[in-house]
């Protein structure tokens, strides 16, 4: 199998890490194309959970090469502290793994502007995990930022530090010698931080093209999702890297033809972190119930997520805007034991059904919702491994997801533990 590229559907926190974990042994290399340390992704292994962030999910697979791709932003500090927890598991990611020397680097100063923003922006704020992510994207785009492959050249990547460092310290009021107490410290961590990576810089893009070359499989893994996406988001609550799946291609560095097969990952119902409008959201009663079964709190932040049903309006944009071939749904079981189960149609908007996902910010959040509604089931389909161990009900759901979004639904996660899934239909994405 050539390439793959597996994305979120909905607000982020699908469980794309269990597919990717589980698809990553039957690939030669795993590609974060997006994002930095703001993504979670959790991995349950040999009874172990292991939430990883910035790392693609296959550096808990020796043997596979992992990447961060050039679309990534990396943080000294989160690299070191994942690395470290690796470590401490028994696991040195090292030997496996590359970082783009096209990466740019999240700076301590960002962190700073991002708080500062935040607050600025009082019950506007857009909720983000305060990682620095936005502003160092905007300095990527400002053309301003800096890159992993500039550690190789200590005093240009000074000289460029110097530089930011004093524009963005005099917008947030710094004194002069505030400033300079940054610039050293940053240059300290970033010394530390190139004495570690720079065995592991390369140029990412020419290594995955000689892999595909070669006719290896490469795995190009997505962070955050479709709804997160800077362009085709619930801007301006989105993240600020490209999470759709053509963003594969820009932030591994490969054409779009290499991307090959579009894995979407959808939760059976829905969930979103921080602001922003959500037309499905739960009351706060069932919100509690499915918070509670679901285990519905960050795994960057810890912030309790806010869960809906499952809308395939969504489901239906997602599957446009990323080319979907196929969908993973993902945490049935959550499901289990409720007496109705409800699936959102489509939108009304000042009393108008509205079938396409609107770009519009207002507009969403003026939308109601029509939904269908189904019985629920009684019979747990926790940890079941085969179709027909899935009591009618949640079939019948399953079928009418599928229905409803015209997306084949493939694979059906049942559980945390990396066996706990169904084969639905046949599946492209095991190459077998
Ligand atoms: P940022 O990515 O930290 O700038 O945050 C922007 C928005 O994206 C906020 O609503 C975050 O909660 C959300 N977000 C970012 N990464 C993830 C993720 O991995 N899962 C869920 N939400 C995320």
């Amino acid at each position: 199998m050539p390439g793959l590229a597996v994305v979120g559907t909905q607000w982020g926190d699908e469980g794309k890490g269990k597919f990717v974990d589980i698809l990553a042994p039957r690939f030669h290399t795993v590609v974060r194309f997006g994002g930095g340390h703001n993504a979670g992704h959790t991995v349950v292994t040999g009874g172990r959970e292991f939430i990883l962030h910035l790392l693609p999910s296959a550096v808990l697979h020796p043997g596979v090469r992992s990447v961060v791709g050039n679309g990534c932003v990396v943080d000294p500090l989160a690299f070191f502290e994942e690395v470290e927890m690796l470590e401490a598991a028994g696991r040195d990611p090292s030997p496996d793994l590359l970082l783009s020397d096209r990466a740019q680097i999240i700076l301590p100063v960002h962190r700073a502007i991002e708080a500062r923003e935040e607050e600025r922006l009082g019950k506007h704020r857009i909720g983000t995990t305060r990682r620095g992510i936005g502003p160092a994207y905007a300095d990527k785009a400002a053309r301003r930022g800096l890159r992993l492959g500039d550690l190789r050249h200590p005093d240009y990547r000074d000289e460029r530090l110097a530089h930011l460092v004093a524009g963005h310290g005099e917008l947030l009021g710094w004194s002069e010698s505030r400033i300079a107490e940054e610039i050293a410290g940053t240059r300290e961590l970033l010394d530390r931080f190139a004495s570690r990576v720079l065995p592991l810089i390369a140029d990412t893009s020419l290594v995955i093209h000689e892999t595909l070359e070669a006719g290896h499989g490469v795995l190009f893994e997505g962070a955050q999702a479709t709804l997160l996406d800077l362009d085709h988001g619930t801007y301006p609550f989105v993240t600020s890297s490209t999470a759709v799946a053509a963003g594969a291609a820009v932030g591994a560095g490969v054409g779009p033809g290499a991307v090959g097969r579009v894995l979407g990952v959808s939760k059976a119902y829905m969930t979103r972190v921080g602001e922003g409008p959500f037309p499905t959201e739960m009351d706060p009663e069932q919100n509690r119930t499915i918070q509670e079964k679901g285990n519905e709190f960050g795994a960057t932040t810890r912030r309790p997520r806010r869960c809906g049903w499952f809308d395939s309006v969504v489901l239906r944009y997602a599957r446009r805007v990323n080319g979907l071939d196929e969908l993973a749904i993902t945490k049935l079981d959550v499901l289990d034991g409720l007496d109705e189960v409800r699936i959102g149609v489509r939108y009304l908007l000042d009393g108008d059904a509205v079938e396409e996902f609107p770009g519009e910010f207002g507009a969403l959040a003026r939308c109601e919702v029509e939904y269908r509604s189904m019985p629920g089931w009684d019979r747990p389909t926790a940890g079941a491994t085969r179709l027909e161990d899935l009591p009618p009900e949640a079939r019948h759901y399953l079928d009418t997801l599928e229905e409803l979004s015209g997306v084949p639904v493939t694979l059906v996660s049942t559980g945390p533990d990396r066996e706990a899934f169904v084969r639905r239909r046949e599946t492209g994405v095991f190459g077998d």
